[in-house]
């Protein structure tokens, strides 16, 4: 038995700021930023809950599987915005949904939440401990950025998806993973205070140290070797050439680390799912707003061969083979 994803959904807040938003208050233009990520626009709503947002999201793949929220197994939320310090974002979104006989904790492994959270998800379902896994990936990254520093808050979109993790015995579902963690990374992309080396002070707000801090280009090296690196490993150790992978969902960070990844697994433009000019990097949301996409667009068919790739903060970075569950929406 597998474990496979069965139904898929996303949600983002409605309001879209634009690069000219962003170019008309700092030293920035469209064009740098078109052209050094890829992103032309973000979905951002400063001030509500990451489990807002993805209530929507959870309430629409319990309905595509006609389960109740009582169905629910497990709530895994793999975030590092959840709405509170704690309780868990997980705890949140089962009382907000009424999942009554739900457990459920959060994951944080910030841009690879997702991926290690597809991976928890499917051996709880194969070892047979949850019946299912209701998996949500999201952030509201509006909730951390410093709107006057032109090098990250240009970057970072809110929002997220859900995916229901349940059994599959028809060959299809998650088929292999490779994922990797280098805590040295650590020094170029974290948030400086808010936790427990560095609680909030008027100090620490006064500093403006709760903020995404990253050095851009020391990320950037690491993330187009790495994601890149297990991408090709999966493919390798799966006896997989380019032609055999239908597509490729990577994180979407920036559009330049998405093509080297692309370039190296042998892929064609045409079978990269790319959303980040719309969405921008919603952290653990850009992967599961990614498949709910390309699903709601019916261009993925059962049986497909899906590649989830992603990098982050930690560093967290890996891969996922799966074969895709859901009979297309137009078949
Ligand atoms: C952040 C990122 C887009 C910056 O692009 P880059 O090509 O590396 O640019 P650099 O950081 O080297 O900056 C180049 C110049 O542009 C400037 N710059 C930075 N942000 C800018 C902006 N929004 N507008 C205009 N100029 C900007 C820098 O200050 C720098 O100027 P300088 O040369 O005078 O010092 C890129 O490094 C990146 O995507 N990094 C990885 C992000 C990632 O994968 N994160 C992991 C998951 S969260």
């Amino acid at each position: 038995m597998k474990a496979a994803i069965t139904a898929v959904a996303h949600n983002t807040p409605e309001t879209v700021y634009d690069n000219t938003w962003f170019a008309e208050r700092l030293d920035t233009s469209d064009e740098w930023i078109t052209t050094r990520t890829g992103i032309r626009e973000t979905h951002l709503r400063y001030g509500i809950g990451l489990t807002d947002i993805l209530l929507p999201a959870a309430k629409s793949v319990l309905e595509q599987r006609n389960l109740q929220p009582s169905d629910v197994d497990c709530i895994i939320v793999c975030t590092v915005t959840a709405d509170r310090v704690f309780p868990a974002a997980a705890s949140m979104l089962q009382a907000k949904l009424g999942a009554m006989n739900a457990w459920g904790f959060d994951l944080a492994a910030a841009c690879s939440g997702f991926l290690y959270g597809v991976v928890t998800a499917a051996k709880l379902v194969e070892s047979g401990a949850v019946r299912n896994v209701l998996l949500c990936g999201g952030d509201m990254m509006s909730s951390i950025l410093n709107f006057d520093d032109r090098t990250t808050c240009v970057l970072f979109g809110d929002g997220g998806g859900a995916v229901l993790i349940e059994p599959s015995t028809d060959g299809t579902g998650i088929i292999d993973h490779v994922l990797r963690m280098d805590g040295n990374g650590e020094k170029h992309l974290h948030m400086v205070a808010g936790g427990s080396l560095k609680p909030a002070t008027v100090e620490t707000v006064n500093n403006r140290e709760h903020f995404v801090f990253q050095e851009g280009q020391a990320v950037f090296k690491s993330a187009v070797k790495g994601m890149a690196d297990v991408s090709y490993e999966i493919m390798e150790r799966n006896n997989l050439t380019g032609d055999d992978v239908a597509w490729l969902v990577p994180h979407q960070a920036n559009l330049r680390i998405i093509d080297a990844t692309a370039q190296r697994m042998g892929l064609t433009k045409e079978k990269v799912v790319v959303n980040i000019d719309r969405y921008g990097n919603t952290t653990a949301g850009t992967i599961p707003i990614c498949l709910s996409e390309l699903h709601q667009q019916g261009k993925v068919k059962a049986g497909d061969n899906v590649i989830l790739a992603s990098f982050g903060a930690g560093y967290t970075w890996g891969a996922v083979l799966l074969r895709w569950s859901i009979s297309s929406k137009d078949s």
